[in-house]
C-alpha cells in the first residue's frame, strides 16, 4: 500500500490532499495568530507551496534570493497553504537557538529521516531526552578530549598523503587527478573510528570496504534532490505511516538507507560486545565508546542510556562525525585549488611555523595548530560560505514572539519590531542566509575572502549565535554540534598535511559543480548527481625549498 503511495499516485494523492485540507482549513480557523502579513514568494501550487523550490535547488539559491527580494524574515508556504518561515534575521536565529531553550522543536518528519539512518539518538531527540543523553555524552567531547586525538588526525592524514604520493609518482606527468570527496570521507572515517572506537575501519586502507561502500552516496540517495510525491509524503503524512514506509519500502533510497542502518548497528554491537567488559573494569575511561557502555550499566536513571540508545549515539558519531567533516573538508580544498594566491600563503605560514617550532608540520602539536591565523582564516571563510549543514527545521512549541534584529513591513504597510507566532508553526533557520548577511559579515559577504577574519576590529556585529567565529555552522545554543571542536582539530590537521605535501589545481569538470542539498551540502557534478559525492582536483607534490 505505501508503494503506491509513494509512486505519483494520482486519484489516492487527491483524495487525500484533499480530507487533509478539509482538516486543515478547519484548525486555521481555530489558529488566531497569522504570520500570513509577512512578505514572500508565490506559492507554485497549492498542494506543495513553496516547498519542491526549498528542497530541490542547491544550497542557498532559495535563501539568497528571497533574502535579497525579501529581507531576513520571509513567509514561504507549505502543503495547503500553510505559513512558514525562512530566517537569517540573527536576533531571531539567537531566540531559536538559544534563548528559547527547547522552545524550539525540530519537524518530526525530518527526525524520522535522522531516525532511519541513525535510530533515536541525540540528533533524533528532543526536550528531556536529549537533555539526558547529551548530559552522558559532553564529557568525550571536552577540549583537552578533542586535543588528545590530533596524534590520531596527524596518523590519518600521513597515511592518506603516502597513498598519493604513490599514485602522483607513477603518473608520467607527476599529477594526478582525484575526487577528493571519497578520499575525505575515507579520511574521517578512519579518524572518527579510531579516536571515539578505539576501532580500525580500514577505510584508506581497502578501498571497497564494505563498510565505506553502503556510506558512499548514502546523504545524495537517501536526502537529494527528493521527487515531489517525497517531498507530498513527508509533509502530509503522520509519523506512523511514514515509520511503516520507512520499514516496508522497496524505494532505493529506503533501501540503501536502510541497509546502511543495519550494516551501522551490526558494527557498533560487535564493537561494544569486543571491548564492554574491558572498559566496565575502568580500562578506557574517558574515551567516548566507554562513556556509553558504562551509561548503559549505570543505576541512575538521569545518566543511562538504553541499549538501543547507545547504539543509536554510536551511529550517529559515525554519521554525523564523518561525513560533516569530509564535506566542511571538500570545500575548504576547493577554495584553495581556486585561488591559488590563498594557498600558497597558506603553505608559506606551515613552513613558517615549522621553523618557528622546531617540528614537522605532520607532528604540529594543538597549540600549534591554533596559532596559525592565516589556517585559522581560510577555515573560517570556508565554512562561513560554505556550512556543510546549511539548513535547521524547527517548530514552534507553543505561541511565541520573535525578536527581529530590524523591523519588517508586513503586507500591510504596517512596520513591526517583533514577530508573534502560533504554537506549530515550521520554521528554516537558515544557516547559509545568515552567513552571507551583509550587515553583520559586510557587503562583500558573498565572496570567499580569508582577509575579513585577519583585520583589527573591536566592533561587534550582531548578536552572539555560534561557538566557532560567532558563525552558525555548527548550529547554537543547547543544540550545539558536540563534535566542533573535533571537526576543528580535524580540519586543522588535515589542511596542514595536504597543503603542507601537494599543490591543489582546479579542473575544468568544476564547472559543472554543484552544491548538492542533502542535509549536509555535498559537491556532486551536474549531469552525474546519481553518483555521488564528487570534487574533481589535479594534486602534485609541493615544491620544497
Ligand atoms: C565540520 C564538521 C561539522 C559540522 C559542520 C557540524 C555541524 C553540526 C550542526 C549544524 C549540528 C546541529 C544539527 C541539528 O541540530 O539538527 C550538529 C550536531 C551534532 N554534531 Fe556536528 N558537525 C560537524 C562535525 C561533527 C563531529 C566531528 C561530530 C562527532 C565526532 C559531530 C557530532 C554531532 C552530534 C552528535 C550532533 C547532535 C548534537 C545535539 O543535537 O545535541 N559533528 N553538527
Ligand atoms: C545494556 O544494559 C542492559 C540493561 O541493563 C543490559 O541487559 C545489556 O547487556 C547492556 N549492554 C551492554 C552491551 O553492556
Ligand atoms: C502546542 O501544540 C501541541 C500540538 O498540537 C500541543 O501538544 C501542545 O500542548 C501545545 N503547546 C502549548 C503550550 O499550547
Amino acid at each position: 500500500m505505501f508503494e503506491i503511495l509513494t509512486q505519483q499516485p494520482k486519484a489516492e494523492m487527491s483524495l487525500f490532499a484533499l480530507c487533509v485540507a478539509i482538516v486543515y482549513a478547519g484548525y486555521r480557523r481555530y489558529c488566531r495568530i497569522s504570520i500570513s502579513h509577512v512578505p514572500g514568494p508565490e506559492p507554485e501550487s497549492f498542494f506543495l507551496g513553496n516547498l519542491p523550490e526549498i528542497f530541490q535547488s542547491q544550497v542557498g539559491a532559495p535563501d539568497f534570493k528571497y533574502q535579497c527580494q525579501f529581507g531576513d524574515v520571509v513567509r514561504i508556504k507549505g502543503p495547503f497553504g500553510e505559513d512558514r518561515l525562512l530566517i537569517s534575521d540573527p536576533k531571531a536565529l539567537q531566540y531559536i537557538f538559544h534563548t528559547s531553550g527547547y522552545g524550539f522543536l525540530k519537524w518530526p518528519e525530518r527526525t524520522e529521516i535522522s531516525r532511519v539512518l541513525m535510530g533515536r539518538g541525540l540528533l533524533w531527540a528532543d526536550g528531556e531526552i536529549h537533555k539526558r543523553q547529551r548530559k552522558v555524552m559532553l564529557p568525550g567531547f571536552g577540549a583537552p578530549e578533542s586535543k588528545a586525538f590530533i596524534p590520531i588526525f596527524q596518523k590519518v592524514g600521513a597515511e592518506l598523503t603516502a597513498q598519493w604520493t604513490d599514485i602522483i609518482a607513477s603518473s608520467a606527468d607527476q599529477t594526478a587527478e582525484f575526487n577528493v570527496a571519497t578520499w575525505l570521507s575515507r579520511s574521517t572515517m578512519d579518524s572518527i573510528g579510531e579516536a571515539a572506537f578505539d576501532y580500525h575501519f580500514g577505510a584508506l586502507a581497502q578501498a571497497d570496504n564494505e563498510f565505506m561502500k553502503a556510506y558512499f552516496g548514502l546523504m545524495s540517495d537517501t536526502l537529494g534532490s527528493p521527487p515531489r510525491s517525497t517531498i507530498f509524503m513527508q509533509t502530509i503524512l503522520p509519523i506512523w505511516a511514514l515509520q511503516l514506509m520507512s520499514k516496508y519500502s522497496r524505494r532505493r533510497n529506503l533501501v540503501h538507507a536502510r541497509h546502511t542502518a543495519n550494516l551501522a548497528n551490526a558494527v557498533a554491537r560487535a564493537l561494544v560486545e569486543s571491548k564492554a567488559d574491558a572498559l566496565l573494569q575502568g580500562k578506557g575511561n574517558k574515551d567516548i565508546l566507554s562513556l556509553l557502555v558504562k551509561a548503559n550499566a549505570s543505576e541512575n536513571s538521569a545518566t543511562r542510556l538504553t541499549e538501543e540508545e547507545m547504539f543509536a549515539q554510536m551511529r550517529t558519531i559515525l554519521l554525523a562525525g564523518h561525513e560533516t567533516s569530509a564535506t566542511s573538508m571538500c570545500w575548504v580544498l576547493l577554495e584553495l585549488a581556486r585561488h591559488p594566491e590563498v594557498q600558497e600563503r597558506l603553505r608559506a605560514e606551515i613552513r613558517a611555523t615549522e621553523l618557528s617550532t622546531g617540528r614537522k608540520a605532520s607532528a604540529f602539536t594543538a597549540s600549534d595548530l591554533d596559532s596559525m591565523q592565516y589556517l585559522a582564516a581560510v577555515l573560517k571563510e570556508s565554512m562561513r560560505i560554505h556550512p556543510a549543514v546549511y539548513h535547521n527545521y524547527r517548530m514552534a512549541a507553543k505561541d511565541d514572539v520573535l525578536p527581529l534584529s530590524k523591523p519588517i513591513r508586513t503586507t500591510s504597510g504596517e512596520l513591526i519590531s517583533s514577530l508573534p507566532i502560533a504554537n506549530g508553526t515550521k520554521v528554516i533557520a537558515s544557516i547559509a542566509g545568515y552567513q552571507r548577511n551583509k550587515e553583520v559579515f559586510g557587503e562583500d559577504a558573498d565572496t570567499f575572502n580569508p582577509e575579513r577574519w585577519l583585520r583589527e576590529t573591536d566592533e561587534k556585529k550582531g548578536p552572539t549565535l555560534g561557538v566557532y567565529a560567532n558563525l552558525l555552522t555548527f548550529a547554537g545554543g543547547i543544540r550545539t554540534c558536540i563534535g566542533w571542536r573535533f571537526a576543528i582539530h580535524e580540519m586543522q590537521t588535515l589542511t596542514v598535511e595536504i597543503i603542507n605535501n601537494f599543490e591543489l589545481l582546479p579542473t575544468s569538470d568544476l564547472a559543472r559543480l554543484r552544491r548538492e542539498a542533502c542535509l549536509v551540502m555535498l559537491p556532486t557534478l551536474e549531469g552525474e548527481q546519481e553518483k555521488g559525492e564528487n570534487l574533481p582536483l589535479k594534486v602534485r607534490l609541493a615544491a620544497r625549498d
